[in-house]
C-alpha cells in the first residue's frame, strides 16, 4: 500500500507506519540524552499509544528502566485502511523495547470495558504480579453505557453562550472560523461521564480487588488548567467540568491509597502540547504557536517527552514538587509564567489572520501535527509501496481484543 497524507476536516484519515516508527524513535533518542531516575519498576499505562501516555511510557521505560503494560484503543491495518497512528506507535515501541532491560506488553481494546480490565489484571498476574504505578492518560470521544450498550459521547463545547474563534485549516494552510454552540446539560454530563474520573477510579478499584497494587503504589492522571484566555472552551466548558471531576477523583483516591497502600493519587496539570484534538479548539492553535515561540525565547520550551520525564523524575518520584491549593502538581508553571503569558497573549492578538503562518511556532505546531501521524519526515519515501502485514513482527507481545 502507498500511504500518502489524507486529511479531511482537519482529521488525518491515515497514518504512516515508518513515520510513526520515526516519531517513536525520536522520543526514545531524546530520552537517551536525559538522566535516569529512581522510579517505578512495574507500570500500567491506560492510553499509552500516543500523546502524553506514550511519552510517559518512553520516559519510564528508558529512564526509570520500568517494565510496562499499555492498554489502548487502536486499529490494525485492514483492506484499504492504513491502521491508526497509535497502532503503529505500539508496534514501534515494542520493537524498540527488545533492546531494553525490561518487559513490555500491549493490550488493545476498550479500556472502559469490564472485559479489558479483567484481561489486564490477568496479564499483570502472569507477568509482574503487581504494579507500582498506574498512568491514566485516556482521551476518549465515547464510552459505552454498560446498561444500555449505547455509546455516550464527550464534547468540546462552551457552556452558556456560543463560542466563535479561529483555527488552522491544516490541509489548506489557511485560518478558518469555527462556531461552537453551547453544550446542553446532557452534553455536560456525558463529557463528565467519558472524560471525568469514574473510569480511573474503576481501574484502581479493580486493581485493588485483584491484589495487583504494590505497597506504595501511585497513580497519576493529566489535567489542563491553562491560560485564562482559553477558559471559555477549556476550564469553563464541558471538558473543564470533566477535569474538575477527574481532579476530585484524585483527591478522593489519594485518601484510600494512602491508608491502604501508603500510596498516592496525583493529578498533573500538564502543558499544552500538539495533539490530534488541538485543531478543534477555537483559538488554541494560535495560542500554542505563540506560546511555543514565547517559551523558546525564554529557554523554557519542553517537548512532550522532556515534560513527562520531568514530571516523573522531579515531581512524582522526586523532591521538587510544586502543588497548588487543590493539590495539583503544577508542571505547567513554565507555561503559566507571567512573562510568557503576556508575550503569548500579545502575539495572539496580533495574529488572528493568515500572518500566523509566518510564526516559527506555527511551523513547529504543524510539523508536530504531521509527525504524530507519521507524515512530514524528509527521510521517508512516501511513494514506497508497503507490505503492511510484513511490518508487524510475529514475536511482539501485543494482544488485540476489538470486536
Ligand atoms: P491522545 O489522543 O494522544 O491519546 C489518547 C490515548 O487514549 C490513546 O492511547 C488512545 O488509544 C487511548 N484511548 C482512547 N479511548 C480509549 C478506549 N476506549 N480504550 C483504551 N484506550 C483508549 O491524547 P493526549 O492529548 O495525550 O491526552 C491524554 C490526557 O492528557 C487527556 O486526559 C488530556 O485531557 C490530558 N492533557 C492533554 C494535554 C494536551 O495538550 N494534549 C494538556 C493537558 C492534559
Amino acid at each position: 500500500m502507498i500511504i500518502k497524507p489524507s486529511i479531511r476536516n482537519n482529521v488525518y484519515l491515515n497514518a504512516h507506519p515508518k513515520g510513526c516508527e520515526a516519531f517513536v524513535n525520536s522520543l526514545s533518542e531524546e530520552a537517551k540524552d536525559l538522566p535516569d531516575f529512581a522510579g517505578p519498576k512495574r507500570v500500567l499505562i491506560i492510553g499509552g499509544s500516543s500523546g502524553y501516555g506514550l511519552a510517559s511510557r518512553v520516559a519510564l521505560a528508558q529512564n526509570a528502566h520500568a517494565s510496562t503494560i499499555n492498554v489502548s484503543f487502536e486499529k490494525r491495518p485492514s483492506g484499504k485502511r492504513s491502521g491508526t497512528a497509535g497502532f503503529w506507535n505500539n508496534i514501534a515501541f515494542l520493537k524498540q523495547a527488545k533492546t531494553l532491560d525490561s518487559a513490555h506488553y500491549d493490550i488493545i481494546g476498550d479500556a472502559f470495558s469490564e472485559d479489558i480490565k479483567k484481561r489486564t489484571m490477568q496479564k499483570i498476574k502472569e507477568t509482574f504480579s503487581r504494579v507500582d504505578l498506574v498512568v491514566y492518560s485516556l482521551a476518549a470521544g465515547a464510552r459505552p453505557d454498560p446498561e444500555t450498550g449505547k455509546l455516550v459521547y464527550s464534547s468540546l463545547k462552551p457552556i452558556g453562550e456560543p463560542l466563535v474563534g479561529r483555527t488552522i485549516d491544516v490541509a489548506n494552510k489557511k485560518m478558518k472560523d469555527i462556531r461552537i454552540s453551547p453544550a446542553t446539560r446532557e452534553e455536560i454530563d456525558n463529557t463528565v461521564y467519558v472524560m471525568g474520573g469514574s473510569d480511573w477510579k474503576a481501574w484502581l478499584e479493580a486493581l485493588d480487588a485483584a491484589g495487583c497494587l504494590s505497597e506504595r503504589a501511585k497513580t497519576v492522571s493529566y489535567t489542563y488548567v491553562g491560560s485564562g484566555s482559553m477558559d471559555r472552551i477549556y476550564r469553563g466548558g464541558t471538558i473543564g467540568k470533566a477535569k474538575e471531576d477527574l481532579e476530585k477523583t484524585a483527591r478522593d483516591m489519594d485518601v484510600w491509597l494512602q491508608e491502604k497502600y501508603n500510596g498516592e493519587a496525583l493529578i498533573s496539570s500538564s502543558k499544552a502540547v500538539t495533539t490530534k484534538a488541538s485543531v478543534f479548539i477555537p483559538g488554541i492553535t494560535t495560542y500554542m504557536a505563540c506560546l511555543f515561540d514565547a517559551m523558546k525565547e525564554k529557554g523554557t520550551h519542553e517537548s512532550i517527552l522532556t515534560h513527562k520525564h520531568r514530571l516523573f523524575k522531579d515531581m512524582v518520584y522526586g523532591s521538587k514538587r510544586r502543588t497548588d491549593s487543590l493539590g495539583r502538581l503544577r508542571m505547567d508553571h513554565y507555561e503559566m509564567d507571567a512573562d510568557v503569558q503576556e508575550k503569548t497573549l500579545s502575539c495572539v492578538q496580533k495574529h488572528q489572520d493568515e500572518s500566523v503562518f509566518a510564526l516559527s511556532g506555527t511551523k513547529h505546531f504543524l510539523e508536530e501535527f504531521h509527525h504524530i501521524h507519521g507524515f512530514g519526515y524528509d527521510h521517508i519515501d512516501y511513494e514506497e509501496d508497503l507490505d503492511l502485514d510484513a511490518l508487524i513482527p510475529d514475536d511482539i507481545a501485543l494482544e488485540e481484543h476489538l470486536d
